[in-house]
């Protein structure tokens, strides 16, 4: 016997790497879904720029519209697979304003306008759902908002972007080039329209952002997190790297830091040197991981598929089966929560360890040197290791490893080596993060 559901209507707004495998799998699965959502979910339509452009996947052609605010207005429940500010802002607002519950996969606007579409939304009791938004599609953003809401999580270090863990693995693995395994990986479609966003460490500091506001219950903002990328990242550190053994990923770090009494919070985005036996150092390719560690719940580690078309539908789908269960049963949306409020502090004020590479003169009080300036800056030694070049003018390259340290009394010890007559470059400056 077949179940007669109610009828919700969805409407699709992109049919990229991620809107058109979704379009196929909710064609495809329809009736399972069905089942699992207690009502029939039908593709009212996909807006798209161009209604002619060649798709991943063979869709229907009478689906495709160019007139999305028509699409939205009627629809129950909206996917906006658009990506980037506006018109997906718009188009959310306006869904919402509809009595719509809305499924997103936009970190960019969720990072940057994200209060402005939970108010409007929680105002009409409406929800907004986004587990695609961070680490495609591995179920990170439930975890933390329900799952954990009865502990407190102290730190998360996470692998968030796909496109420049692809990149570092490459260039571990098959000592390739950065320009063309970044091709590779636009190709593949784990890369940002634009891919500076990836390289940069802009896209993991706004997943960064979307984690630290739910794990510590507090607005992030993403002026707030600090960010670097990965382009100053060479072979020749890789290798060094490997041979102290770490391997070198972009981590997210959202961190509570407690001082004198008061809770704070810290939220980072950087390259830095992972320990050969974490977790984290042997995840691969484009997937993700995100290392939870929770007071009472200890360490968990999430691990999957965090970029890609198809892996990333997953995701959304599951939220498109929430956000229809939500719209049947009826009841309030899935509030927010930010009461915690807690300061967020500056990088300058963060501490971590060190690795500092240096290329010195071989020559007798060179070591005595480098120690007195580090000393100087109240920067504490933990391990050197020298390697000399060179017969007729030796020189030696310094791998210092130092104690945990500010970020403000590092960076001014390092201008002090580098000023130093005795140093002839510093070639690189890494953090150490999960020993
Ligand atoms: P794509 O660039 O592949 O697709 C964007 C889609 O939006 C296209 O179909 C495009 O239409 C449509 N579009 C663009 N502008 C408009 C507009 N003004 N009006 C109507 N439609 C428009 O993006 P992705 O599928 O890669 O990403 C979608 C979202 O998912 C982004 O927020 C992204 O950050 C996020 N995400 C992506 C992941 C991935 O692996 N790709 C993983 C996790 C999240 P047309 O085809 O006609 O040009
Ligand atoms: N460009 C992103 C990445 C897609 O490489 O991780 C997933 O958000």
């Amino acid at each position: 016997m077949t179940t007669e559901y109610r009828r919700l209507r969805v409407a699709l707004l992109g049919a990229g790497a991620v809107g058109s495998q979704v379009a196929a799998l909710l064609l495809r699965h329809g009736d399972e879904l069905a089942d699992r959502a207690g009502a029939a979910l039908e593709l009212a339509g996909i807006a798209v720029r161009d209604v002619d452009a060649p798709r991943d996947v063979d869709l229907p052609k009478e689906l495709f519209t160019t007139d999305a605010e028509s699409l939205v207005l009627g629809a129950d429940i909206v996917i906006e697979l658009i990506g980037g500010i506006e018109p997906a802002r718009t188009s959310i607002l306006q869904a919402i304003g509809s009595g719509a519950d809305v499924v997103t996969a936009n970190k960019a606007l969720l990072a940057t306008h994200g209060p402005e579409l939970f108010e409007a939304a929680d105002r009409v009791g409406a929800s907004v759902y986004y587990e695609a938004a961070a680490a495609g599609a591995i179920p990170i953003i439930r975890p933390l908002r329900d799952s954990l809401a009865g502990d407190r999580v102290v730190r998360i270090m996470g692998i968030v972007n796909g496109t420049t863990n692809y990149i570092l693995d490459r260039m571990e693995t098959e000592g390739a080039d950065f320009a063309e395994v970044l091709a590779d990986a636009q190709r593949l479609g784990y890369a940002e329209a634009d891919p500076t966003a990836d390289v940069e460490g802009y896209d993991a500091a706004q997943k960064a952002a979307i984690l630290a506001s739910l794990a510590f219950h507090t607005a992030v903002p993403l002026d707030a997190v600090h960010r670097e990328g990965i382009t100053s990242i060479t072979a020749s550190m890789i290798d060094e790297a490997r041979s102290a053994g770490f391997v070198i990923k972009l981590l997210a770090v959202c961190e509570r830091l407690e001082a004198d009494g008061s809770e704070s919070i810290s939220v980072r985005v950087y390259p830095a040197l992972v320990p050969q036996s974490h977790p984290l150092a042997s995840v691969h390719g484009a997937n993700n991981a995100v290392f939870v560690e929770a007071e009472a719940a200890g360490s968990l580690m999430f691990y999957g598929a965090g970029a890609g078309g198809v892996q990333t539908a997953s995701a959304v789908l599951g939220d498109v089966v929430s956000a229809a269960r939500r719209h049947i049963a009826g009841g309030v949306g899935v509030g927010e929560s930010t009461r915690a409020n807690l300061p967020i502090v500056p990088i300058g004020h963060v501490t971590t360890r060190y690795q500092i590479t240096l290329e010195v003169s071989d020559a007798p009080g060179v070591l005595a040197t480098v120690a007195g300036t580090l000393s100087d800056g109240g920067v504490s030694v933990a391990t050197v290791v020298q390697t000399v070049e060179g017969e007729a003018e030796p020189t030696a390259r310094l791998v210092i490893g130092t104690h945990r340290a500010t970020e403000q009394a590092l960076s001014a010890t390092v201008d002090a080596l580098a000023e130093s007559a005795v140093v002839e470059g510093v070639v690189s400056v890494l953090r150490v993060e999960g020993e």
